[in-house]
């Protein structure tokens, strides 16, 4: 059974309390959220403050994807926002296993994410080190554009890899009802969903996210 992960990204950032109030009724377990800074990707969005503030407002697992320039400058404040799950880009940095270190050292989960032009290996020394594999199935940093195929591939190859380990596989970008079952299929365990949840039927579209995954 895989999970839906809302990525609060896609939500209303006006409506940001209730928003959280609803993910919470439908009985969310892990709440996604992405943390960009306008160099590593074009966008911005939550800085360390927002998502300390969106952590004492819920009880929902955090799962901060940091999309940043020297992740290891951030890394302390990242970490001091109580958020439970911590993914780092392997191509962010050239320190990826001293940054993941220092998440599992303040007991958080710890997770290596690829884009999609970075393929599976370079996990190989790293797997002692991770909790999870992020598997970008967009280029990350805007929301609304289409999964890329190329990635169930990957996921087949990523689950292969970590065979008999305790690592999950996330994946994050262009998800939707029919491309949620097929990510599952490929040995998915954690499923974010942004745009294809915060639409007109919510409610509906989460519970139907939801049933395609159990
Ligand atoms: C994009 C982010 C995603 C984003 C996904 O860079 O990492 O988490 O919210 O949005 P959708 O599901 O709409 O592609
Ligand atoms: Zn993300």
């Amino acid at each position: 059974m895989a999970q839906i992960l809302p990525s609060i990204f896609g939500a209303d950032i006006l409506r940001l309390r209730d928003e959280i109030t609803f993910l919470e009724q439908e009985q969310t377990q892990i709440l996604h959220v992405d943390l960009m800074d306008g160099t590593y990707v074009s966008n911005i969005a939550f800085g360390p403050n927002q998502i300390a503030a969106m952590k004492k407002a819920s009880t929902m697992v955090f799962d901060v994807h940091m999309m940043l320039a020297n992740p290891e400058r951030h890394i302390d404040d990242v970490i001091k926002t109580g958020a439970e799950m911590i993914s780092v880009h392997y191509e962010s940095t050239p320190h990826v296993h001293y940054i993941l270190q220092k998440i599992k050292k303040a007991g958080r989960k710890a997770g290596v994410v690829l884009n999609p032009g970075t393929p599976e290996s370079v996990i190989e020394y790293l797997l002692d080190d991770i909790d999870y594999v992020l598997i970008m199935t967009i280029n990350p940093g805007q929301p609304g554009q289409t999964f890329i195929e190329k990635s169930l591939e990957k996921i087949r190859n990523t689950k292969k890899m970590v065979a008999g380990r305790d690592i999950q596989i996330e994946v994050d970008g262009g998800v939707n009802i029919e491309i949620a079952k097929k990510v599952k299929e490929a040995g998915a365990d954690l499923i974010v969903v942004g745009g294809a949840l915060f639409n007109s039927t919510p409610k509906e579209s989460y519970q139907a996210l939801k049933a395609v995954v159990q």
